[in-house]
């Protein structure tokens, strides 16, 4: 995407650095599929040879704890760098700390693929709905339990479902976050910590899966025209905001229903705006990728809006 963009974008990588694969570096940039050197022996280490002004944190997800990202992340804002990630734990477990440190740091830091791959939540809100206090939401968030529900409603397995999910590409390293609700949770406390102040972690979302639903189950729903969704749901409530991740059993022609395959739902419940819906059809790896180039370029924008690329 950066390679076809190129022209209207001038971004150059100045490094790659994986676990496994290996590390690239050039401060001139580099090329497609560069080839890979030793990994570097840490993270600061990498940081501390290519010296972008950018750094895309995109390490797989632990939902239980940040981590490694959420080190990673405030090892980049220590040196000045500002911060694009798609990992939803940092955000999900340490959003108001992470979002103190960047300004502290004097750097930009942009989350959007993290909830909705490349569909705009989070800028949306910031640019478009001044003065709006969200009330809460509810969201059809996650692709991988759809797909499964999906091929349960044609007899097949769990394990059809998951594989089918698998390659379409969307499902976590490991589906288990998917199944039993720990990516719909952290998808929650993302959207209650970045859109209202909610300061909570996945462990303080009420949370189900769909690990015990069965093709029988799913097939009987069917004959009476309802469906399995797994939706994820934030309220303002007197004892403070409540947040759940459930299985519900939905009418086939309900509007939650009627968000099938990759796409996602979301609708916000503010004050001054009513209910607001953000839709993203069919969403993939493609439109995980466009968050974060269109937050490198927000970015961009932000800090230099005097080089302004077009
Ligand atoms: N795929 C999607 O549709 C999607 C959508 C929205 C958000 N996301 C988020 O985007 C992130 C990446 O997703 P993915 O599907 O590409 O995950 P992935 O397949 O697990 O790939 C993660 C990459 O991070 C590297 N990595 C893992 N731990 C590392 C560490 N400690 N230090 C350095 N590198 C490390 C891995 O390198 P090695 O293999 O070399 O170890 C691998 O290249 C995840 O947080 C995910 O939740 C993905």
């Amino acid at each position: 995407m950066l390679e076809r963009q190129r022209a209207a974008y001038p971004f150059r990588i100045v490094g790659i650095h994986t676990a496994r694969h290996g590390t690239a570096y050039d401060d001139s940039g580099l090329a497609i599929n560069p080839p890979f050197g030793p990994p570097a022996t840490s993270v600061e280490d990498f940081l501390d040879r290519a010296k972008s002004e950018i750094v895309v944190e995109i390490t797989t997800l632990n939902p239980a704890t940040g981590e490694p990202a959420l080190s990673h992340i405030r090892s980049a804002f220590a040196r000045g760098r500002h911060v694009v990630t798609a990992n939803k734990g940092p955000i999900a477990h340490a959003y108001a700390s992470l979002r103190d440190e960047a300004t502290k740091a004097g750097v930009e830091f942009r989350f959007e693929s993290t909830v909705m791959d490349g569909v705009p939540v989070f800028s949306s809100v910031r640019k478009n709905l001044p003065g709006v206090k969200m009330l809460g939401f509810t969201g059809v968030l996650n692709s991988t339990s759809k797909v499964v529900i999906a091929a349960m409603r044609e007899g097949k397995s769990m394990e059809d479902g998951i594989e089918a999910a698998r390659r379409l590409g969307i499902t976590e390293a490991d589906a288990s976050y998917d199944i039993d609700g720990w990516d719909s949770a952290a998808k929650t406390a993302v959207l209650a910590n970045a859109l209202m102040d909610a300061r909570v972690t996945p462990h303080d979302v009420d949370r189900r899966g769909i690990g015990r639903l069965t093709p029988e189950r799913v097939l009987k729903l069917a004959k009476a025209r309802k469906t399995v969704c797994l939706i994820s749901r934030a309220r303002t409530t007197p004892a403070g905001i409540r947040l759940r991740v459930r299985a519900e059993v939905i009418d086939d022609t309900g509007l939650l229903a009627s968000v099938d395959g990759t796409s996602n739902l979301l609708l916000l419940d503010t004050d001054l705006m009513g209910t607001i819906g953000i839709m993203g059809i069919s969403g993939g790896v493609d439109q995980t990728a466009y968050g974060v180039f269109s937050d490198a370029v927000d970015i961009a924008q932000t800090v230099r809006p005097s080089r302004l690329i077009t």
